[in-house]
């Protein structure tokens, strides 16, 4: 457990490494995990300060955000180059990714000059009533390491600011990267313990969130992370009576309509599903393509993702390796339900690139190095295949066909995620039918079904989550509780409802 002013590790279990996946052998940090006793102390350290926390006045915390903001600013490019070498995202997008964090900290430096209440009118007289919103308590916040900066900012950040003590585990794979950020964090302000880093496996930090539900010491979990452990924290946090942020997987869909401008199709598509190696949460899962543009689309799709330059991340490249050896092992797994059905797409191979199996173009002296995987659009997937039905994490696009846009919209909507969906069309009569019909969190109208902007809400439904958002301001409700007070100063009991006055009207008048 990393912890402001303590860095005591007690409960350490096993040294985890975490190796750059495009030189994998070259080990960015080793770090001690914790197991999870380590877990339940430093929830009870963060409940400890929680109260003197929220008592810091909120224009005050808001400081500590820009402090905090300008530290990430002035750090930006060796925390981005850190992780690129990490976790493998082009320097591009890790650029991008520490902005993000920037922008999240100038949104809610102001909030703290608002976390708005309301004076609400009474039924009588000399009484008055109030709204306000107070901090959830300590929260539990768990993230993936895809997003090892900018996602958890997005929780922490609001989170802090509303006054809330936070427990963080990060990815263990991005485990360099979180503790700069903590570093950064740290360095702005913030007093011992009101924020904690936790570095453990899976298992102990179920456990250890467990044992600190139980004993009353969190009062909100926050997730990013795979739908399959969504569903466990789900459980785990419902047992206690409470609603968890999940913010889960999606098999995002793209459908292009037969007016789309299909060349800006082609773009959006290519970095809607490999940008980042297709390892968003919100990466394009399958392109539903009209019958009648979807041998000229697939022509000019395969072209480019053929033409892409793919591989050294601090290159320019579209994409570089897979995060880390155990998603290379799943999506092996998922390029296995690729049958003879299908048609294949966008390389000089599949699976990972070596000096057997080239990609044309590669960017680099040695693919065998890191975990480089061929770029694939498998074309002729149906709605009753694997590769349709499940996120697949990874550089992958299924392509399927419609006639009718409802048939378009009912293939969207089949795999039951929920997160983010994109149209190209220049009809705006599909894109509000479009829009009416799928259950996304997120839409994007000729544009990518990823890069979502910081400051609009952020999550989904169905499989990608509970609903809950992140981001701009619909974040305060899951960092904060609505408390309703009423005051009533007149001196006598005054019963709502009963001790009400009421003005006599005469109902039964009419004009003539
Ligand atoms: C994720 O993959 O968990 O909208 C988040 C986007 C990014 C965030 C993705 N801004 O694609």
């Amino acid at each position: 457990m990393e912890s402001l002013g303590s860095s005591a590790r007690a409960g350490t279990r096993a040294i985890y490494q975490s190796v750059n996946p495009a030189n994998l052998s070259e080990v960015v940090a080793e770090v001690a995990l914790s197991g999870r006793s380590a877990v339940v102390r430093a929830c009870a350290g963060a409940k400890d300060v929680q109260r003197s926390w929220s008592d810091v006045p909120a224009p005050v915390r808001g400081q500590v955000i820009s402090n905090i903001g300008r530290l990430v600013r002035a750090n930006a490019e060796a925390l981005a180059r850190l992780v690129t070498r990490e976790i493998g995202k082009p320097l591009a997008e890790a650029r991008g990714e520490v902005q993000e964090i920037v922008d999240t900290c100038d949104f809610f430096l102001g909030e703290g000059r608002r976390l708005y209440g309301q004076t609400v009118p009474s039924e009588m007289p000399s009484k008055q009533l109030f709204t306000f919103r107070n901090p959830v308590g300590t929260a539990m916040v768990i993230t993936a390491g895809n997003f090892p900066v900018a996602v958890p900012a997005w929780y922490l950040i609001p989170a802090l600011l509303c006054g809330n003590t936070v427990v963080w585990k990060p990815a263990e794979y991005a485990a360099a990267s979180a503790s700069a950020l903590f570093e950064l964090f740290a360095h702005g302000g913030l007093p011992p313990g009101v924020l904690s880093l936790v570095l453990a496996d899976g298992e102990e930090t179920y456990a250890g969130l467990d044992e600190a539900l139980s004993r009353g010491l969190v009062d909100k979990v926050g997730f990013t992370g795979s739908t399959a452990v969504g569903v466990q924290i789900g459980e785990l946090c419902g047992r206690h009576l409470q609603s968890p942020c999940l913010e889960l997987g999606g098999k995002n869909p793209m459908v292009v309509a037969e007016d789309a401008d299909l060349d800006l199709a082609v773009h959006g598509a290519l970095f809607s599903g490999f940008g980042t190696a297709g390892q968003r949460c919100t990466s394009l899962g399958t392109l539903i393509v009209h019958e009648d543009v979807h041998g000229d689309f697939l022509a000019r799709f395969d072209a480019a993702v053929r033409s892409a330059p793919i591989g050294d991340p601090m290159a320019d490249v579209l994409y570089g390796p897979l995060l880390a050896e155990k998603f290379a092992v799943t999506y092996e797994k998922y390029l296995g339900w690729i049958t003879d059905r299908h048609s294949v797409h966008g390389s000089t191979g599949i699976g990972r690139i070596t000096a057997a199996n080239r990609r044309e173009g590669f960017v680099g002296d040695d693919p065998e190095r890191g975990l480089y995987y061929h770029p694939v659009i498998v074309d002729g997937v149906l709605a009753d295949d694997e590769l349709f039905a499940t996120e697949t994490f990874g550089p992958i696009v299924a392509v399927t066909q419609y006639s009718s846009l409802d048939e378009g919209i009912d293939l969207a909507v089949a795999p039951g995620y929920g997160l983010s969906a994109a149209i190209y069309t220049s009809d705006p009569e599909k894109v509000f039918a479009f829009r009416r019909g799928v259950n996304a969190g997120m839409l994007s109208v000729n544009n990518s079904t990823s890069g979502a902007e910081a400051h609009l809400p952020f999550g989904g439904n169905g499989r990608s989550g509970n609903g809950s958002r992140l981001s701009g301001q619909w974040v305060l409700d899951q960092f904060t509780r609505w408390q309703a007070m009423n005051w009533d100063y007149s001196g006598r009991l005054q019963k709502a409802q009963m001790d009400v006055e009421s003005l006599t009207p005469d109902l039964a008048f009419r004009l003539h």
